[in-house]
Protein backbone atom coordinates (compact mmCIF):
# COMPACT_ATOMS: atom_id res chain seq x y z
CA UNK A 1 0.00 0.00 0.00
CA UNK A 2 1.18 3.08 -0.77
CA UNK A 3 0.44 5.98 2.28
CA UNK A 4 -0.75 9.24 0.58
CA UNK A 5 0.93 12.54 2.04
CA UNK A 6 -1.60 15.09 2.38
CA UNK A 7 -0.35 18.66 3.38
CA UNK A 8 -3.08 20.89 5.12
CA UNK A 9 -0.48 23.48 5.04
CA UNK A 10 -0.03 23.52 1.13
CA UNK A 11 -3.54 22.37 -0.08
CA UNK A 12 -5.67 23.33 2.70
CA UNK A 13 -9.41 22.04 2.48
CA UNK A 14 -8.61 19.87 -0.81
CA UNK A 15 -5.81 18.14 1.57
CA UNK A 16 -9.25 17.74 4.06
CA UNK A 17 -11.43 16.90 1.48
CA UNK A 18 -9.16 13.84 0.27
CA UNK A 19 -8.85 12.96 4.03
CA UNK A 20 -12.79 12.61 4.77
CA UNK A 21 -13.06 11.16 1.31
CA UNK A 22 -10.59 8.09 1.91
CA UNK A 23 -12.40 7.99 5.63
CA UNK A 24 -15.75 7.47 4.14
CA UNK A 25 -14.92 4.86 1.98
CA UNK A 26 -13.40 2.93 5.43
CA UNK A 27 -9.73 3.65 4.44
CA UNK A 28 -7.01 4.72 7.11
CA UNK A 29 -6.02 8.43 8.02
CA UNK A 30 -3.73 9.87 10.24
CA UNK A 31 -4.65 12.92 11.50
CA UNK A 32 -3.29 15.98 13.67
CA UNK A 33 -4.92 16.51 17.04
CA UNK A 34 -3.97 18.94 19.50
CA UNK A 35 -2.38 15.91 21.71
CA UNK A 36 -0.84 13.68 19.66
CA UNK A 37 -1.23 12.41 15.81
CA UNK A 38 -4.61 9.93 15.80
CA UNK A 39 -5.07 6.91 13.17
CA UNK A 40 -8.51 7.31 12.50
CA UNK A 41 -11.36 5.28 10.91
CA UNK A 42 -15.17 5.30 10.63
CA UNK A 43 -16.04 4.47 14.76
CA UNK A 44 -19.18 2.69 13.21
CA UNK A 45 -17.47 0.65 10.32
CA UNK A 46 -16.32 -2.50 12.17
CA UNK A 47 -13.79 -3.25 9.23
CA UNK A 48 -12.31 -0.18 8.92
CA UNK A 49 -11.42 -0.38 12.91
CA UNK A 50 -10.27 -3.47 12.61
CA UNK A 51 -7.52 -2.66 10.27
CA UNK A 52 -6.69 -0.08 12.81
CA UNK A 53 -5.69 -2.58 15.10
CA UNK A 54 -3.46 -4.55 11.88
CA UNK A 55 -2.09 -1.08 11.49
CA UNK A 56 -0.74 -0.91 14.61
CA UNK A 57 -0.17 -4.20 15.61
CA UNK A 58 -2.45 -3.58 18.39
CA UNK A 59 -3.57 -5.81 21.38
CA UNK A 60 -8.06 -6.37 20.20
CA UNK A 61 -9.09 -6.00 24.04
CA UNK A 62 -7.55 -2.48 23.77
CA UNK A 63 -10.39 -0.28 23.20
CA UNK A 64 -10.10 3.68 21.37
CA UNK A 65 -11.22 6.58 21.60
CA UNK A 66 -14.07 7.89 19.83
CA UNK A 67 -13.69 11.54 18.66
CA UNK A 68 -16.62 13.81 17.61
CA UNK A 69 -16.87 17.82 16.31
CA UNK A 70 -19.50 18.87 17.71
CA UNK A 71 -21.46 17.92 21.38
CA UNK A 72 -24.65 16.87 19.91
CA UNK A 73 -22.71 14.06 17.93
CA UNK A 74 -22.75 12.15 21.59
CA UNK A 75 -26.20 11.60 21.52
CA UNK A 76 -25.85 8.72 19.04
CA UNK A 77 -22.91 7.37 21.14
CA UNK A 78 -24.05 7.07 24.35
CA UNK A 79 -26.60 4.61 26.07
CA UNK A 80 -26.79 8.38 28.61
CA UNK A 81 -25.35 11.30 29.37
CA UNK A 82 -23.66 11.62 33.14
CA UNK A 83 -24.33 14.68 34.49
CA UNK A 84 -20.49 15.25 35.46
CA UNK A 85 -19.94 14.53 31.39
CA UNK A 86 -22.01 17.61 30.97
CA UNK A 87 -20.31 19.56 33.69
CA UNK A 88 -16.83 18.45 32.04
CA UNK A 89 -17.38 19.04 28.84
CA UNK A 90 -18.72 22.95 29.28
CA UNK A 91 -15.38 23.61 31.09
CA UNK A 92 -12.85 21.80 29.18
CA UNK A 93 -14.13 20.37 25.52
CA UNK A 94 -13.18 21.13 22.76
CA UNK A 95 -9.69 19.97 24.31
CA UNK A 96 -7.61 17.11 25.54
CA UNK A 97 -10.20 15.15 27.65
CA UNK A 98 -11.31 11.89 27.11
CA UNK A 99 -14.55 10.62 28.58
CA UNK A 100 -15.65 7.21 29.31
CA UNK A 101 -19.68 6.69 29.24
CA UNK A 102 -22.03 3.71 29.07
CA UNK A 103 -22.18 2.94 25.15
CA UNK A 104 -24.98 3.08 22.55
CA UNK A 105 -25.92 -0.10 20.70
CA UNK A 106 -24.35 1.68 17.64
CA UNK A 107 -20.59 1.44 19.06
CA UNK A 108 -19.11 -2.20 17.64
CA UNK A 109 -17.66 -3.95 20.40
CA UNK A 110 -14.32 -3.85 18.18
CA UNK A 111 -14.32 -0.24 19.16
CA UNK A 112 -14.96 -0.59 22.78
CA UNK A 113 -12.62 -3.72 23.37
CA UNK A 114 -16.28 -5.61 24.08
CA UNK A 115 -17.00 -3.72 27.12
CA UNK A 116 -20.29 -1.63 27.53
CA UNK A 117 -18.54 1.67 27.94
CA UNK A 118 -17.21 4.30 25.22
CA UNK A 119 -14.27 6.46 25.58
CA UNK A 120 -15.24 9.92 23.86
CA UNK A 121 -13.35 13.26 22.97
CA UNK A 122 -14.07 16.34 21.31
CA UNK A 123 -10.66 17.39 19.91
CA UNK A 124 -9.49 21.40 19.50
CA UNK A 125 -7.50 21.03 17.00
CA UNK A 126 -9.04 22.63 13.55
CA UNK A 127 -7.59 20.23 11.32
CA UNK A 128 -9.27 17.50 13.14
CA UNK A 129 -12.41 19.48 13.40
CA UNK A 130 -12.86 19.96 9.82
CA UNK A 131 -12.00 16.11 9.01
CA UNK A 132 -14.44 15.06 11.29
CA UNK A 133 -17.34 17.23 10.18
CA UNK A 134 -16.36 16.78 6.66
CA UNK A 135 -16.83 13.25 7.12
CA UNK A 136 -19.80 13.44 8.98
CA UNK A 137 -19.46 10.35 10.79
CA UNK A 138 -17.57 9.86 14.37
CA UNK A 139 -14.00 8.82 14.33
CA UNK A 140 -12.08 6.35 16.14
CA UNK A 141 -8.49 6.75 16.92
CA UNK A 142 -5.93 5.32 19.05
CA UNK A 143 -2.50 6.89 18.34
CA UNK A 144 -1.07 6.73 15.17
CA UNK A 145 2.05 4.90 16.43
CA UNK A 146 3.41 1.27 16.03
CA UNK A 147 1.98 -0.48 19.28
CA UNK A 148 4.28 0.35 22.34
CA UNK A 149 6.26 3.07 20.54
CA UNK A 150 6.04 6.54 21.35
CA UNK A 151 3.24 8.35 20.11
CA UNK A 152 3.74 10.72 17.41
CA UNK A 153 3.83 14.12 17.42
CA UNK A 154 4.60 15.15 14.14
CA UNK A 155 3.67 13.91 10.51
CA UNK A 156 7.36 12.51 10.51
CA UNK A 157 6.65 10.41 13.31
CA UNK A 158 4.04 8.69 12.19
CA UNK A 159 5.45 8.01 8.43
CA UNK A 160 8.52 6.46 10.35
CA UNK A 161 6.04 3.88 12.15
CA UNK A 162 3.05 3.37 9.45
CA UNK A 163 4.05 4.35 6.28
CA UNK A 164 2.57 1.53 3.99
CA UNK A 165 0.51 0.55 6.17
CA UNK A 166 -2.00 3.41 6.17
CA UNK A 167 -3.92 5.29 3.02
CA UNK A 168 -2.75 8.56 3.88
CA UNK A 169 -1.61 11.01 6.70
CA UNK A 170 -2.53 14.03 6.59
CA UNK A 171 -0.09 16.90 7.81
CA UNK A 172 -0.91 19.05 10.52
CA UNK A 173 2.42 20.55 11.98
CA UNK A 174 3.49 20.32 15.18
CA UNK A 175 1.07 18.61 18.00
CA UNK A 176 0.89 21.18 20.78
CA UNK A 177 -0.02 19.68 23.97
CA UNK A 178 2.41 16.63 23.31
CA UNK A 179 1.03 14.02 25.62
CA UNK A 180 -2.03 12.04 24.90
CA UNK A 181 -5.66 13.13 26.69
CA UNK A 182 -6.25 13.09 30.45
CA UNK A 183 -9.18 9.92 30.52
CA UNK A 184 -11.51 9.73 33.47
CA UNK A 185 -14.00 7.23 33.67
CA UNK A 186 -17.46 8.44 34.43
CA UNK A 187 -19.07 4.93 33.43
CA UNK A 188 -19.94 4.15 37.45
CA UNK A 189 -21.32 6.09 40.60
CA UNK A 190 -17.08 7.31 41.43
CA UNK A 191 -15.22 8.98 38.66
CA UNK A 192 -11.54 7.74 37.93
CA UNK A 193 -8.64 9.14 36.46
CA UNK A 194 -7.25 6.48 33.92
CA UNK A 195 -4.82 8.45 32.32
CA UNK A 196 -3.52 11.85 33.06
CA UNK A 197 -3.06 14.68 30.85
CA UNK A 198 -2.39 18.37 29.99
CA UNK A 199 -5.49 18.94 31.93
CA UNK A 200 -4.95 17.99 35.10
CA UNK A 201 -6.86 16.08 38.49
CA UNK A 202 -6.59 19.29 40.03
CA UNK A 203 -8.48 21.18 37.47
CA UNK A 204 -11.09 18.15 36.94
CA UNK A 205 -11.77 18.28 41.08
CA UNK A 206 -12.30 22.24 40.74
CA UNK A 207 -15.63 20.77 38.66
CA UNK A 208 -16.91 17.70 39.72
CA UNK A 209 -15.36 17.31 43.29
CA UNK A 210 -13.15 14.65 44.30
CA UNK A 211 -11.79 11.75 41.55
CA UNK A 212 -10.19 8.82 42.53
CA UNK A 213 -6.71 7.84 40.56
CA UNK A 214 -6.33 4.43 39.13
CA UNK A 215 -3.69 2.82 40.58
CA UNK A 216 -2.24 1.78 37.17
CA UNK A 217 -1.71 5.45 36.65
CA UNK A 218 1.69 5.66 39.32
CA UNK A 219 2.14 1.53 39.82
CA UNK A 220 3.07 -1.15 38.21
CA UNK A 221 -0.31 -3.42 37.90
CA UNK A 222 -0.03 -7.10 38.72
CA UNK A 223 0.34 -9.06 36.14
CA UNK A 224 -3.07 -10.66 37.35
CA UNK A 225 -4.97 -8.09 38.23
CA UNK A 226 -7.20 -6.61 35.47
CA UNK A 227 -7.21 -2.86 34.37
CA UNK A 228 -9.69 -0.36 34.15
CA UNK A 229 -8.22 0.42 31.00
CA UNK A 230 -6.98 -2.00 29.10
CA UNK A 231 -4.26 0.49 27.60
CA UNK A 232 -2.50 0.10 30.69
CA UNK A 233 -0.86 -2.92 31.42
CA UNK A 234 0.82 -2.98 28.04
CA UNK A 235 4.64 -2.06 27.65
CA UNK A 236 4.19 1.44 26.43
CA UNK A 237 6.58 4.48 24.80
CA UNK A 238 9.24 2.20 24.92
CA UNK A 239 12.30 3.04 22.98
CA UNK A 240 15.41 -0.26 22.51
CA UNK A 241 17.41 1.42 25.34
CA UNK A 242 16.88 0.54 28.30
CA UNK A 243 15.60 3.83 31.05
CA UNK A 244 15.91 4.14 34.46
CA UNK A 245 14.40 6.59 36.52
CA UNK A 246 16.20 8.30 39.49
CA UNK A 247 14.84 9.54 42.70
CA UNK A 248 17.01 12.10 44.57
CA UNK A 249 16.31 14.26 47.11
CA UNK A 250 18.17 17.16 45.69
CA UNK A 251 19.22 17.85 41.86
CA UNK A 252 23.18 17.80 42.54
CA UNK A 253 22.91 13.68 43.95
CA UNK A 254 21.33 12.93 40.37
CA UNK A 255 23.70 15.15 38.17
CA UNK A 256 27.09 13.61 40.40
CA UNK A 257 25.25 9.99 39.52
CA UNK A 258 24.97 10.41 36.25
CA UNK A 259 28.52 12.33 35.61
CA UNK A 260 29.64 8.91 37.76
CA UNK A 261 28.63 6.54 34.91
CA UNK A 262 31.09 8.19 32.30
CA UNK A 263 32.59 5.16 30.53
CA UNK A 264 30.12 2.82 31.16
CA UNK A 265 27.76 3.11 27.85
CA UNK A 266 25.38 5.52 29.69
CA UNK A 267 23.34 8.58 28.16
CA UNK A 268 21.31 11.05 29.93
CA UNK A 269 17.44 12.58 29.29
CA UNK A 270 17.91 16.00 30.67
CA UNK A 271 16.79 19.44 30.37
CA UNK A 272 17.36 22.33 27.41
CA UNK A 273 20.15 23.70 27.62
CA UNK A 274 21.47 21.04 30.61
CA UNK A 275 23.89 18.98 27.79
CA UNK A 276 27.40 21.01 28.65
CA UNK A 277 26.77 19.78 32.81
CA UNK A 278 26.49 16.17 32.25
CA UNK A 279 29.51 14.26 30.57
CA UNK A 280 27.97 11.83 28.59
CA UNK A 281 25.65 11.96 25.82
CA UNK A 282 22.32 13.34 25.81
CA UNK A 283 18.78 14.32 24.46
CA UNK A 284 16.67 17.05 26.43
CA UNK A 285 13.27 17.49 26.64
CA UNK A 286 12.28 20.66 27.81
CA UNK A 287 12.64 23.02 29.98
CA UNK A 288 13.03 22.60 33.97
CA UNK A 289 10.29 23.18 36.39
CA UNK A 290 8.20 23.52 33.20
CA UNK A 291 6.42 20.37 32.71
CA UNK A 292 4.05 21.34 29.87
CA UNK A 293 7.18 21.82 27.87
CA UNK A 294 8.33 18.55 28.85
CA UNK A 295 5.01 17.04 28.08
CA UNK A 296 5.65 19.14 24.66
CA UNK A 297 9.19 17.54 23.96
CA UNK A 298 8.67 13.87 25.48
CA UNK A 299 7.89 11.59 22.86
CA UNK A 300 10.15 13.37 20.45
CA UNK A 301 13.15 13.18 22.82
CA UNK A 302 12.09 8.95 23.67
CA UNK A 303 11.97 8.49 19.91
CA UNK A 304 16.05 10.23 19.74
CA UNK A 305 17.45 7.67 22.54
CA UNK A 306 18.23 5.35 20.54
CA UNK A 307 20.21 7.77 17.96
CA UNK A 308 22.89 7.80 21.29
CA UNK A 309 23.64 4.28 20.64
CA UNK A 310 23.98 3.44 24.05
CA UNK A 311 22.92 0.36 26.59
CA UNK A 312 21.13 2.90 29.40
CA UNK A 313 19.40 6.31 29.40
CA UNK A 314 19.08 8.41 32.94
CA UNK A 315 16.05 10.09 33.77
CA UNK A 316 15.09 12.28 36.83
CA UNK A 317 11.93 11.64 38.76
CA UNK A 318 8.89 14.24 38.14
CA UNK A 319 7.05 15.27 40.89
CA UNK A 320 3.64 13.43 40.50
CA UNK A 321 1.76 16.75 40.65
CA UNK A 322 -0.15 18.96 38.06
CA UNK A 323 1.00 18.23 34.56
CA UNK A 324 4.01 16.65 36.54
CA UNK A 325 1.32 13.46 36.84
CA UNK A 326 1.43 13.29 32.87
CA UNK A 327 5.36 13.11 32.89
CA UNK A 328 5.57 11.03 35.39
CA UNK A 329 2.89 8.52 33.93
CA UNK A 330 4.82 8.37 30.50
CA UNK A 331 8.43 7.91 31.75
CA UNK A 332 7.78 5.43 34.48
CA UNK A 333 6.20 3.45 31.37
CA UNK A 334 9.29 3.78 29.27
CA UNK A 335 11.59 2.89 32.34
CA UNK A 336 9.85 0.07 32.58
CA UNK A 337 8.75 1.12 36.13
CA UNK A 338 12.29 0.49 36.68
CA UNK A 339 13.21 3.58 39.68
CA UNK A 340 16.55 3.96 41.60
CA UNK A 341 16.18 5.77 44.84
CA UNK A 342 19.51 7.51 45.49
O1 LIG B 1 -4.96 12.28 22.94
C1 LIG B 1 -5.47 11.20 22.72
O2 LIG B 1 -6.26 10.66 23.50
C2 LIG B 1 -5.08 10.48 21.42
C3 LIG B 1 -5.63 11.33 20.26
C4 LIG B 1 -5.43 10.68 18.92
O3 LIG B 1 -6.96 11.61 20.48
N1 LIG B 1 -5.58 9.14 21.40
C5 LIG B 1 -5.08 8.16 22.17
O4 LIG B 1 -5.66 6.92 21.99
O5 LIG B 1 -4.18 8.33 22.96
P1 LIG B 1 -5.01 5.56 22.53
O6 LIG B 1 -5.85 4.50 21.92
O7 LIG B 1 -3.59 5.55 22.22
O8 LIG B 1 -5.30 5.60 24.06
C6 LIG B 1 -6.62 5.42 24.55
C7 LIG B 1 -6.60 4.95 25.97
C8 LIG B 1 -6.10 3.51 26.07
O9 LIG B 1 -5.31 3.40 27.24
C9 LIG B 1 -7.40 2.69 26.21
O10 LIG B 1 -7.21 1.50 26.93
C10 LIG B 1 -8.29 3.68 26.96
O11 LIG B 1 -7.95 4.95 26.47
N2 LIG B 1 -9.73 3.42 26.70
C11 LIG B 1 -10.40 3.59 25.54
N3 LIG B 1 -11.69 3.21 25.68
C12 LIG B 1 -11.84 2.82 26.95
C13 LIG B 1 -12.94 2.30 27.72
N4 LIG B 1 -14.15 2.13 27.18
N5 LIG B 1 -12.71 1.97 29.02
C14 LIG B 1 -11.50 2.15 29.58
N6 LIG B 1 -10.41 2.63 28.91
C15 LIG B 1 -10.58 2.95 27.61
MG1 LIG C 1 -1.62 5.01 22.31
Amino acid sequence: MITQFLSYEHDGNKAIKTAAKILKKGGLVAIPTETVYGLAANALDKKAVANIFKAKGRPQDNPLIVHIADYDDIMDLADYIPFTLMQLAKAFWPGPLTMIIPKSEKIPDIVSGGLNTVAVRMPSHPVARKVIREAGIPLAAPSANISGSPSPTTAHHVMHDLNGRIDAVLDGGECDVGVESTVISLADDKPILLRPGIITLEQLSEVIGHIDVSEAVINKLNDNKSAPSPGMKYKHYSPKTKIIMIKTENDEDFIDYVNSMKDKNCGVLCYDNETEIFKIPSVTYGQKGDYDSQAHELFDALRKVDDLSVQTVYVRCPVPQGVGLAVYNRLIRAAGFEVITI
